[in-house]
């Protein structure tokens, strides 16, 4: 399929590689986030007069969108957030520093990202829960054996990505949960680099929290989601508490706030975003989450054959299935090897992708990191092989 008409940034003298950054925005996102401001601008759950129950019901149709995108049991158990990193540090600081005590632990892994594993590190600062890692295996993934051998019977939360953002293995989250059920451990999935890109069923997966972020399926930035199975979503103290979220107050004794979803949503909302990103679920429906996946998997097949046989190419997650491609150009600093592809108008990170720990598994602090989306060609492919395919670019390397 040809996006260009539908993605002004496709229009340009550039190949998009950043996709585990943040996506690029089709024009209907845009589009819609103006009519908001054009014709309908006003405060949702507000106002007694017409474009602003307009305003109220377009909010509320995306998250009637969303609980069907994620298959959530009901429409309550959808916050809207600011993104990944809010939802996480509220079901961290909102959720378990209520429910967990001194040296309970929690598992994680050492590639996960920042967002996953600070709040965590708060936590343990503060009220003395054990952080600990998951073994990954020689390819960096997590096994549901590495999981259970991790298991202790202080262990009460798993916290992990779906997928990851340098990396990009795909979790076997499935079997995790279920295990960790059986042994009422509740699993907390950063859903940041999976949702817009393979099916995510909170039912089906049986998952106890799920974080994501619009922007990198195609959305708005500024707008993400916490979801939780219902019971576990209303016992999250809020973090904010304001407007929009109380029925009543009188005295600090005497307070009634709002039930689920709003009592989360203190304050003006994200509107124009949010409903932004009701037309980026749209444009995702229509192309298919399985089409992406697949697409996405053989774009990554396709530039790893090619890489692989450059010799000064190192690849680091050469077996894994997804949209992601972890490099390195040998003797060349990351920054040094995307500052080049940058004089071609390739765009890719590097750096250390926010997963600070992973360089305790890989061995190497920085890499190169070409993240795929569906709107990615075998052209763009071409034209970043054959930047990389070439001589100059170990010029780049600081010695030389
Ligand atoms: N978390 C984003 C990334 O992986 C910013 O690049």
């Amino acid at each position: 399929m040809n996006y260009k008409n539908d993605f002004p940034m496709l229009n340009k003298d550039i190949v998009y590689f950043d996709n585990g950054a943040t996506t690029l925005k089709p024009k209907v996102v845009m589009d819609a986030i103006y009519d908001y401001y054009s014709n309908y601008s006003s405060n949702a759950h507000r106002g007694d007069y017409k474009i602003s129950l307009k305003a109220s019901s377009e909010y509320e149709n995306v998250r009637e969108k969303v609980k069907e995108f994620i298959n959530a049991n009901s429409k309550d158990e959808i916050v809207f957030t600011s993104g990944s990193t809010e939802s996480l540090n509220m079901i961290v600081n909102g959720y378990f520093k209520y429910n967990l005590s001194k040296d309970d632990e929690v598992l994680t892994t050492k590639s996960e990202h920042a967002s996953n594993i600070l709040p965590w590190y708060e936590l343990e600062n503060e009220i003395g829960i054990k952080v600990k890692y998951i073994p990954l295996t020689e390819n960096h993934y997590v096994t549901l054996e590495n999981v259970i051998k991790s298991i202790t019977n202080k262990t009460k939360v798993i916290s992990i990505a779906h997928v990851t953002n340098v990396i990009g293995d795909v979790r076997p989250i499935k079997e995790i949960i279920q295990y960790a059920h059986k042994n009422n451990i509740l699993v907390v999935i950063d859903g940041a680099q999976s949702v817009g890109h393979t099916k995510v069923d909170v039912q089906k997966l049986d998952i106890d929290f799920l974080a994501f972020s619009a922007h990198k399926m195609l959305g708005p930035t500024g707008v993400g989601v916490l979801y939780g199975k219902y019971d576990l979503l209303d016992s999250i103290r809020p973090i904010k508490y304001g407007g929009g979220m109380n029925v009543s107050f009188t005295n600090p004794k005497e307070i009634e706030y709002k039930p689920l979803p709003y009592k989360l949503e203190a304050g003006t909302q994200n509107i124009a975003d949010v409903i932004g990103f009701g037309k980026a679920i749209d444009y995702i429906n229509n192309v298919g989450i399985d089409n992406i996946e697949e697409y996405c998997n053989q774009l990554k097949e396709y530039i790893v054959n090619k890489l692989k046989n450059i010799k000064h190419i190192n690849i680091y997650n050469e077996n894994v299935e997804g949209s992601t491609i972890a490099f390195n150009v040998d003797g060349v600093f990351a920054q040094d090897t995307a500052i080049y592809l940058d004089k071609y108008n390739i765009c890719v990170r590097s750096g250390s992708h926010c997963a600070k720990k992973l360089e305790d598994e890989l061995g190497i602090k920085n890499t190169c990191r070409i993240s795929i989306y569906f709107y990615n060609t075998t052209k763009d492919a071409d034209r970043l092989i054959q930047a990389l395919d070439n001589d100059k670019i170990l010029e780049e390397s600081l010695g030389v």
